[in-house]
């Protein structure tokens, strides 16, 4: 095999080449930095700048014509970091609720913590499941746990924010290592959405109280994403099962750094469906996944070689404005999906019905970029009817008008959010900045009374649905 991003004949539509790479990246990492110490000039914890600051790479406006690709690669400062808050009970004397896990996968496992009277404590520990105990699991284990060191290292260099889930760092209890992090009372994203698409289609809402609420929703997600990005990291795995609607807090909360990576790092792409085509490129040929175990230090795992900044896309590359890309997602699939379950959207195509290699699918599309996703925006305005092939036409007409309804400020935001190619796509800041991401205090109260009765609206249909169909299998058939 050719080295990664070789051999494809063509050259990638969203590929930069080694130099314009190297000056994007450290104008980025300079931007960062600046923003960092705008912010917070002087960081109440460690600052762990290399004592020479940022002098180890030049602004993009005094660029040293001397400087190597791997001198800047070398000179990458480092995050700030913070301390982690104390944990508000006594680890020593609390237990795992073992018997009440909150989920559990094959690499994961969520288990609440209770007090030294058996009570729940309002935390749960992020931890390796036991079934990864078994034997010949162990290089599954050691990836597993590289997550969770990850996700820790995430947590120790963004500061802590309403915005994000709180976290205690790493912990040992009852003799298993994990994250201690706050328990948050309420529902993911996804099934937010998934509530008010049932709502609207029963409806209980109307299309306004529909539309406002979900508006208000990308808002916050919106907001949740500046915290990490203003820590120079991208979270890369950015969907509504990684928001939850704290309904203590009433607002979103960011939760899963296990793919986070800072800027200068190499991406950990998370899902093909909410990370950019790039990125999802770079994911099916990463060799990484390869490794039966991976190496030692978190630095080891996701820095460049010096050849592989030279071969690798550009979707390697920790870029925050992947995460943009999946905000336009929610956007698109909450606003254009008729039914109960979303469409998911990918350079033109529905790819929610895609089973097997969806990966591999948005691979192959994005390198032939179809010349319509790289010259026009996704939801035209005017449709040129000769810019689609005869089988996408009748949908493309349907979902313009659908977008049109919910008005030109939806339609700008899905734009710049959700362009396939992220020098088209817009930064949190510019998003941040949009007309459709400017609410009236008027449509904020619409939105959060909405907001805070969907889910027991949305129990009582359920209930109502169970009801009904008990009845029509118990009743005597004829
Ligand atoms: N702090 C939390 N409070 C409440 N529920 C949580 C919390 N963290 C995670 N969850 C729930 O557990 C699920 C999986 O957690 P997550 O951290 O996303 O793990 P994974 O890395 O496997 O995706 C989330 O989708 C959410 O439903
Ligand atoms: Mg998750």
């Amino acid at each position: 095999m050719g080295p990664i991003g070789a051999g494809q004949g063509k050259r990638r539509p969203d590929k930069l080449d080694v130099q314009a790479r190297v000056k994007y990246q450290r104008q980025q990492l300079v931007e960062h930095r600046n923003k960092q110490l705008a912010v917070n000039p002087d960081p109440v914890r460690k600052l762990s700048l290399s004592s020479s600051g940022d002098s180890g790479y030049n602004s993009p406006q005094t660029p040293s014509p001397n400087l190597s690709r791997f001198e800047s690669v070398k000179a990458l400062p480092s995050a700030v970091e913070y301390e982690y808050p104390a944990p508000p009970i006594d680890i020593e004397s609390s237990s795992l609720d073992t018997e009440h896990p909150l989920y559990c996968t094959d690499s994961v496992e969520l288990i609440p913590l209770l007090d030294a009277n058996g009570q729940d404590t309002g935390l749960l520990l992020k931890t390796l499941p036991e079934s990864l105990e078994a034997k010949g699991k162990e290089g599954k284990k050691a990836w597993a746990l590289k997550s969770l060191e990850n996700e820790a290292y995430a947590f120790k260099h963004i500061p802590s924010s309403e915005k994000l889930v709180q976290c205690f760092g790493m912990h040992t209890i009852n003799e298993r290592r994990g994250i201690l992090l706050e328990k948050i009372q309420g529902s993911t994203l996804e099934d937010k959405f998934k509530e008010l698409r049932v709502l609207h289609q029963e409806k209980v809402i109307n299309s306004i109280q529909f539309r406002t609420a979900t508006q208000r929703l990308l808002c916050q997600a919106a907001e949740c994403m500046k915290v990490v990005h203003d820590a120079g990291f991208m979270h890369a795995d950015f969907r509504p099962h990684n928001l939850m609607y704290d309904t203590q807090k009433k607002h979103l909360r960011l939760i899963d750094l296990g793919t986070t990576t800072h800027v200068g790092e190499k991406a950990r792409p998370g899902h093909e469906w909410f990370v950019d085509p790039a990125a999802v490129s770079f994911k099916v040929n990463d060799r990484r996944r390869y490794m039966s175990t991976p190496p030692a230090g978190r630095e080891e795992l996701n820095k460049f070689s010096e050849r592989e900044l030279e071969e690798l896309p550009r979707g390697a590359m920790t870029e925050p404005k992947v995460d943009i890309y999946g905000l336009g997602q929610m956007a698109y699939m909450q606003g254009l999906s008729d039914g109960e379950d979303p469409e998911i959207f990918t350079l033109g195509a529905n790819i929610s019905g895609i089973r097997a290699n969806t990966e591999l699918a948005i691979q192959r599309q994005f390198s032939s970029l179809p010349v319509r996703y790289q010259k026009f925006p996704v939801l035209p305005l005017h449709l040129d009817r000769k810019m689609f092939p005869k089988h996408e036409l009748a949908k493309a007409v349907r979902q313009t008008d659908t977008a049109k309804k919910i008005g030109r400020d939806y339609i700008q935001f899905v734009n710049a959010t959700l362009a396939p190619l992220r020098d088209n796509r817009s930064t949190i800041d510019e998003v941040l900045a949009l007309p459709y991401m400017q609410m009236s205090l008027f449509q904020s109260n619409l939105a959060d009374q909405v907001l805070n009765t969907s889910t027991d609206k949305y129990r009582t249909i359920e209930q109502e649905r169970i009801r009904k169909e008990t009845l029509k299998w118990n009743s005597p058939r004829t």
